[in-house]
């Protein structure tokens, strides 16, 4: 059966609605810097999407600052965080940048390329941006990984099931 490719599609969103709505996939937080301003923000988009080259996906929103800074940035630095990091996903979801400085609420040190690294992620790595594709709503940055950190036991990282309470402090 061929799906309509314009109107409403109530069985299809139903089902797409539901499947995604099943979904309980890694947060992350992502920074960037450009300009001599750094912004950074709680992303759920976002995956491994090629072996052979590494590549990897972010999706940002264009209503949030962090989107705005990495639009003339060359790199984002990816951080994962410990499931106990709760506090640092509001932070990071919660507010914008518009509103407040979230570096000046969490710790953090300047990393490759000067990018904010955040010293309460578990592991982090900074990919350099060779595309950016837009999708809709949200913009795919695509990343090519190029160096980052991880210790030798990485086995707990927060999901989206640990922040679905949280409220996007940009509209999403
Ligand atoms: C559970 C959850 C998932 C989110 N996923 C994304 C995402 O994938 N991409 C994105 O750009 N924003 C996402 N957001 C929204 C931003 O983290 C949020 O609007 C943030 O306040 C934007 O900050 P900024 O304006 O400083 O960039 C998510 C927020 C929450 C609470």
């Amino acid at each position: 059966m061929q799906v309509p490719d314009e109107g409403p599609r109530p069985v299809v969103s139903s089902a797409f609605d539901k499947i995604v709505g099943l979904l309980d996939y890694p947060m992350f937080v992502v920074t960037t810097r450009a300009g001599g301003k750094q912004s950074g923000c709680l992303v759920g988009f976002a995956s491994q999407i090629s072996i052979t080259p590494q590549r990897f996906l972010v999706g940002l929103s264009k209503n949030n600052r962090t989107y705005r800074t990495a639009l003339s940035a060359e790199y984002l630095a990816v951080h994962l965080l410990p499931s106990r990091r709760g506090d640092i996903a509001k932070l990071f979801g919660e507010s914008t940048g518009d509103d407040i400085d979230k570096f000046a609420h969490c710790t953090w040190h300047r990393g490759p390329h000067e990018l904010p690294i955040l010293e309460d992620a578990a592991a982090w790595f900074v990919g350099r941006i060779i595309e950016r594709i837009d999708m809709g709503d949200h913009v795919a940055f695509l990343l090519d990984p190029e160096t980052g950190f991880a210790p030798e036991e990485l086995d707990d990282a927060i999901t989206y099931s640990d922040v679905r309470g949280l409220e996007p402090g940009h509209q999403t």
